[in-house]
């Protein structure tokens, strides 16, 4: 199973590694038996282990890593900005240029008129600072009791303990006592999976919003103050909203007067073809979540930005209680939001938009090229996200068993032929840096096809089909 080679693996980082290192989203067992891959560089698209092979990185790190590596304008921006004003806060009237000038941009760039930015680390932060406002904003109304959140079953939001509720993922909740007892999940909108027989795509979309409206009504519209989503969902496996689906699912929201909080970590800044998922799908959402792309990944940096009612109640609060209580001691850290002016300056220079826009479609044509193959349930995705979802039994849609670890192997096949991608369950997944050629882009698709030939054989080989 173990295709890494790791005899020659053996090395002190290797076993420090193994000494000293919790891996996040790993099985810890596993990794003990076998050590870490040990990524030590990069340049563009592609990255470098400790043993010389190179693989092209085909999921942008983790969604993140948009421009590629080694951009010398961003690790510039770094050291100029460190050596000017290396560290400083946003507490107490505080400020700084490089924070003033990213909070600027952002709300310019802002796919809906928004009014204000806070800074937070990471996606997670960001969510949960956005989840804090919403509880600000119903108490500054008098809504005490309208405090409930509402995330998806498959959507992805964190792992701190707000937004690791909102989370809708088994993993990230056994055993951990998530989620909060204010916090439920509704449907997960993948037609693929959930729609029934006869049932179309737009009737399907209907069926979750009227299951969604049935789910406050049973609540207490009272009761529920917010609603998250992403636009594609993808650590849930790259599921695409069905046609209809957010139309139908904001009429409710707004019928209630639920906040929607569109989780843009991964859409954001060109993922899908627009700069926002927001506009993709023609979103209005009262709070946006940012980070990833904001700074290409290259340093930690995440942001809510919000609506003027939730920015009017945080005036209403801190007038009520003589300061707004919520910050973190690097919220908009100059260093990184630097390197996000920077990242942002890139982005517009090279008109991302239209550049992913360019080379999407090799990425999307090659992997729903695989929709015939025997192994693939459903090829799906969009822009620079793509998903091929493995199956034991095509026609009934069947899935593996988790313990057969498809999803793990075809992975671990691409990674031998040079390419890292990410299963998540049996779904295999692409995001490429944007920045990925066509070329580039089609090494990764001849590889997944490699890698599912060489899955098919081991499934047959293991007696699981
Ligand atoms: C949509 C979405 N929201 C939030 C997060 C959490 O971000 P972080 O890992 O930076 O906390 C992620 C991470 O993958 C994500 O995909």
């Amino acid at each position: 199973m173990d295709t890494r080679g790791e005899a020659g693996r053996s090395n002190s980082a290797s076993l420090r590694d193994r000494e000293f290192v919790i891996h996040p989203m790993t099985n810890l067992v596993q990794h003990a038996e076998e050590g870490p891959l040990i990524i030590e560089r990069g340049k563009g698209v592609y990255i470098e282990d400790d043993q010389g092979q190179r693989y092209i990185e085909g999921v942008s790190g983790l969604w993140s890593i948009s421009l590629g590596f080694g951009q010398e304008r961003l690790a510039k921006a770094a050291y100029e900005q460190s050596m000017k004003l290396s560290s400083y806060h946003m507490f107490r009237f505080k400020s700084h240029p490089a924070g003033i000038e990213l909070a600027e941009r952002l709300i310019k760039l802002a796919p809906v008129p928004m009014s204000k930015v806070f800074f937070a680390n990471s996606g997670s932060e960001a969510n949960d600072s956005a989840i804090k406002l919403i509880w600000y904003y119903n108490n500054a109304l008098g809504r005490t009791s309208k405090k409930k959140i509402i995330g998806r079953h498959g959507g992805y939001h964190g792992v701190t303990i707000a937004s690791g509720s909102v989370t809708g993922l088994q993993r990230n909740h056994s055993d951990f006592d998530l989620p909060l007892p204010m916090m439920r999940h509704t449907a997960c909108p993948h037609y693929w999976r959930f729609g029934q027989a006869g049932e179309s795509e737009e009737q399907f979309a209907t069926r979750m919003a009227e299951e969604l409206e049935k789910f406050i009504l049973s609540e207490g519209p009272d009761t529920v103050a917010g609603f998250f989503a992403e636009p594609v969902m993808g650590s849930g496996g790259v599921i695409v909203p069905p046609k209809t689906y957010f139309e139908k699912i904001q009429k409710v929201l707004r019928k209630y007067d639920v906040l929607f909080v569109a989780d843009e970590v991964i859409c954001g800044f060109g993922r899908l073809g627009d700069m926002f998922g927001t506009t993709t799908y023609n979103l209005k959402p009262d709070l946006i979540s940012i980070a990833k792309g904001l700074s290409s990944g290259y340093l930690p940096i995440s942001a809510v930005l919000i609506s003027e009612p939730i920015w009017q109640a945080c005036l209403q609060e801190s007038s009520k209680l003589g300061v707004f209580g919520h910050g973190f001691t690097y919220s908009g850290h100059p260093v990184c939001a630097a390197v996000a002016n920077e990242t942002l300056e890139i982005y517009k220079e090279m008109d991302i938009v239209t550049t992913v826009r360019k080379v999407a479609p090799a990425l999307q044509d090659g992997f729903r090229a695989y929709a015939d193959h025997p192994l693939v349930g459903e090829a799906r995705g969009v822009g620079m996200m793509a998903a091929l979802e493995l199956v034991r039994d095509k026609k009934a849609k069947e899935p593996f068993a988790p313990q057969a670890n498809v999803g793990l192997y075809i992975e671990r096949r691409c990674q031998a032929h040079g390419v890292i991608l990410r299963a998540l369950g049996d779904a295999l997944t692409a995001a490429p840096p944007l920045v990925a050629s066509a070329d580039e882009i089609r090494e990764i698709n001849r590889v997944v096809g490699v890698a599912l030939d060489e899955t098919l054989d081991h499934v047959k080989r293991c007696g699981l089909i």
